[in-house]
């Protein structure tokens, strides 16, 4: 398994985000993720396109490697702000199926920019639609908070979600990433890892802390014990 580490630019310094993306890079994180708050799907705003366009160029090693944007939009509607950031240069852009009036559409308007596409689930919120579109996306993530802000606790039920999630994906055979968000830490990405997930955003975890590296470190000595 290849795991990926997405620390969330939500507990950055905002006022310093061009150089917090270049330190957690440096510390060697696989994805920088973007969260997308509107206050309006959920109750708290954030950043738009233009922060994205203006983070993208800072989104590489010192080796020149590109480090993918991971978007997560918690937004409604959907479509029209998913097309800026796939112009704003996102590399995945996920939204919530709750948020859209078409799922499906949404999902086909990411993908026609040729942007990989995600499904983001709420703790209290059923996984029915995979019935129907998980051929179609490239991503799943799956919430442990309740979507708006960094620094909450880890809801357990996620971890019976993320075992469901795991059989879905294992079942249609496509290569899909299952991606968790919310509370977690060096001492819980473990058991997550175990429930299935091969992906995960931690905020306040890394950013929380002064040494960034030691902490995605301690992460990866996690995942590989
Ligand atoms: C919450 C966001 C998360 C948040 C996670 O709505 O989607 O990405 O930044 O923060 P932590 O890791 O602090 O729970
Ligand atoms: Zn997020």
């Amino acid at each position: 398994m290849t795991y990926r580490i997405a620390p969330s630019i939500l507990s950055a310094d905002f006022a310093r985000l061009g150089e917090e993306v270049k330190a957690v890079i440096d510390a060697g994180s696989d994805w920088i993720h973007f969260d997308v708050m509107d206050n309006h799907y959920v109750p708290n705003l954030t950043f738009g396109p233009m922060i994205c366009s203006a983070l993208k160029p800072h989104a590489k090693t010192a080796a020149g490697v590109v480090v993918p944007i991971d978007v997560h939009l918690m937004i409604s509607p959907v479509d029209a702000l998913a097309a800026s950031f796939a112009e704003a240069g996102a590399d995945y852009i996920s939204f919530h199926p709750d948020a859209s009036g078409h799922v499906h559409r949404s999902i086909q308007a990411i993908k026609s920019k040729g942007v990989k596409a995600g499904l983001v689930f709420n703790p209290a919120e059923p996984l029915d639609v995979l019935d129907w579109v998980i051929d179609d996306i490239d991503l799943i993530l799956i919430m442990s908070v309740n979507p708006g802000f960094g620094g909450q606790s880890f809801i357990d039920s996620a971890l019976r979600k993320i075992e469901d999630v795991r059989k879905r994906i294992d079942a249609c055979g496509k290569d899909i990433r299952l991606e968790v968000d919310g509370g977690i830490k060096t001492d819980n990405i473990r058991r997550v890892a175990d429930a299935g997930a091969d992906t995960f955003v931690a905020g306040s975890a890394i950013f929380g802390k002064p040494d960034y590296k030691a902490v995605i470190d301690a992460m990866r000595l996690a995942l590989a014990a």
